[in-house]
């Protein structure tokens, strides 16, 4: 393999090509149906050949899997079933080889119930500062036997969980915003701060380049007592005015301003980008030049497939990001979200939670439409200035697993919504590397969530080579965008159609793409690709055509 120079470009990251690795689902290397560091090693070249600029690990760290992995008990370390410090700086200079940047998830809002701070919090006095670098509060009612407020958790019901005593008796009440065994800290503690600042660098001096940053809204609280109420928790119709009790509050850009001064410590300097679930005139602050660079923009994960809608998003989205100096990001797919084949396969509006539950057995995917749409989705996106963050598997057209039996359901979400939200299991199951054995290719061993016996056809190995396939549609496309792409502007163009979206780049560049399913008339210029087969001057429906003026 060619070895690669990465740039000392400080803003490589402004129209990067940047693919999401769920690590315990992306390759196997030692048989035990988790995938590992030595997994994502040995496809280096497989990564290369898709024409990414980065890869985004979601977290590999020491966990109990509680979360997934979003339950972190130690930041600085790699769980011993995925591998060691040594494989990880061995994968990183074999992805630095390839021209491809990393970037490690961060989880500050809360870390592991396992983590030794929390541990010694738990043996630790009420008041101790041990107990101070997390939210520890005595309940209300005359035995403290109520939650100290009614904050409610991501992952339900209650935001509190009572704590006992060494000698047995019941204790103080600890805050965690999503699951129990994931403890809320106290980022009001200096000692808390710092340590974040210690796992920032210590990633950086091991050449990591950026920086995914978990709940990135959530860290500062207003922690004044008697608590204010908090009964809805994500409106984006009622715009966050940065007082809100738990979330978005001003403070935590104090943060992030001293998280980047951490970045230019750095040649080029490190990037982060955010997640942060709040409406995107807030969001970009989270993006600005002197805090993380960058932030998740969920609007079109979050939309149907709607010509409107999206020119609307795409607009405002590149405005406002341009306002605060940065550029904005695209994202279809990800680790907590019905992939974008399945869900543009369903009848529009359909409630995914229900399909889910029913096991996918009450209503048929659409899955060739639903897959046409995703193609169009994706090279729409590509085309677009900003930055995109792809999801493994979504190169190959995977679809979500609905019919992951419920006895091998892993989400925390299912056991605490008592059986009624299956979770996310269904986007999180292993890549098929080949057609035919052992899980397909992703281990000798049984991969740790069921795969469908249709993930064959979509294998690596089935569409590498293959013209048409999603694969290869990637692979072209991507290599195109980095040949194509030159400014950070764009212009739409009048196309007389409600269904078609068209617009331009420098260069010449331009993508049509039409949201319809009846035929539209193709704008002249020479075609570079097309999502889908097309006759001559004809742009068919849920189609993206790519062409040159
Ligand atoms: C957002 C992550 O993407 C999700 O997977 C996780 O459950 C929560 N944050 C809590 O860390």
């Amino acid at each position: 393999m060619v070895r690669h120079h990465l740039s000392e470009d400080p803003n490589w990251w402004r129209q990067a090509a940047i693919y999401q690795i769920y690590p315990r689902s992306f390759k196997d290397s030692d048989g035990d149906g988790l995938g590992d560091i030595r997994g994502i090693t040995s496809e280096v070249g497989y990564l290369a050949s898709l024409n990414l600029d980065a890869v985004w690990l979601s977290p590999f760290y020491p966990s109990a899997l509680a979360d997934g992995g979003y339950d972190v008990a130690d930041y600085r370390n790699v769980d011993p079933r995925l591998g060691t410090l040594v494989d990880f700086d061995e994968m990183v200079a074999a992805l630095h080889d390839a021209g491809i940047r990393v970037f490690v998830d961060i989880v500050p809002n809360h870390s592991s119930n396992l983590h030794v701070w929390f541990q010694e919090a738990l043996a630790s006095e009420p008041g101790s500062p041990a107990r101070e670098r997390y939210i520890f509060r005595d309940g209300r009612g005359d035995n403290g036997e109520l939650p100290p407020s009614d904050w409610p958790s991501h992952f339900a019901p209650s935001a509190w969980t009572r704590t006992t005593n060494p000698d047995g008796t019941p204790g103080q009440w600890y805050l965690h915003l999503f699951a129990p065994e994931q403890p809320d800290f106290n980022w009001d503690n200096p000692e808390v701060q710092e340590d974040f600042l210690t796992t920032l660098r210590f990633w950086s001096d091991r050449g990591v380049d950026g920086f995914r940053v978990d709940v990135a809204h959530a860290l500062k609280k207003d922690l004044g007592e008697p608590f204010r109420s908090k009964p809805v928790f994500i409106d984006f119709d009622n715009p966050l005015s940065g007082d809100d009790v738990l979330f978005d509050r001003n403070e935590v850009h104090d943060i992030y301003r001293k998280w980047h001064q951490v970045f230019e410590e750095y040649t080029p300097p490190r990037v982060a980008v955010a997640e942060a679930w709040v409406r995107a005139e807030r969001r970009v602050l989270y993006a600005r030049p002197d805090e993380l660079g960058q932030a998740f923009n969920f609007d079109l994960l979050l939309a149907d497939f709607d010509a409107s809608a999206f020119k609307r998003i795409i607009t405002d989205n590149i405005a406002l990001a341009k306002t605060e100096g940065s550029s904005s990001t695209w994202v279809l797919s990800n680790h907590d979200r019905v992939r974008h084949t399945t869900k543009y396969g369903l009848p529009a509006g359909y409630d995914l939670r229900e399909w889910l539950l029913s096991n996918g057995l009450k209503l048929d995917v659409d899955y060739k439409q639903g897959l046409a749409r995703a193609q169009a989705a994706t090279m729409m996106i590509l085309a677009l200035p900003g930055s995109c963050y792809l999801y493994q598997g979504e190169e190959l057209g995977l679809f979500e697993v609905a019919n992951i039996p419920f006895n091998q359901v892993q989400d925390p979400i299912w056991e605490r919504n008592h059986h009624t939200d299956k979770g996310r299991d269904g986007c999180r199951v292993p890549l098929p590397w080949s057609s035919q054995g052992t899980s397909f290719g992703f281990s000798t061993g049984q991969a740790h969530l069921p795969q469908p016996s249709a993930f064959a056809r979509l294998a690596v190995d089935a569409q590498s080579g293959r013209d048409g396939s999603t694969l290869e549609l990637y692979r072209t496309a991507l290599k195109l965008r980095r040949e194509l792409q030159s400014t950070e502007d764009y212009e739409w163009i009048e196309t007389g159609n409600p269904s078609v979206l068209h617009f331009s780049r420098a260069n010449g560049w331009q993508s049509v793409t039409n949201f319809g399913s009846a035929n539209a008339a193709l704008p002249p210029g020479q075609i570079l690709l097309s999502s889908g087969q097309h006759d001559s001057g004809v742009l068919p429906g849920n189609t993206t055509i790519w062409l040159k003026r």
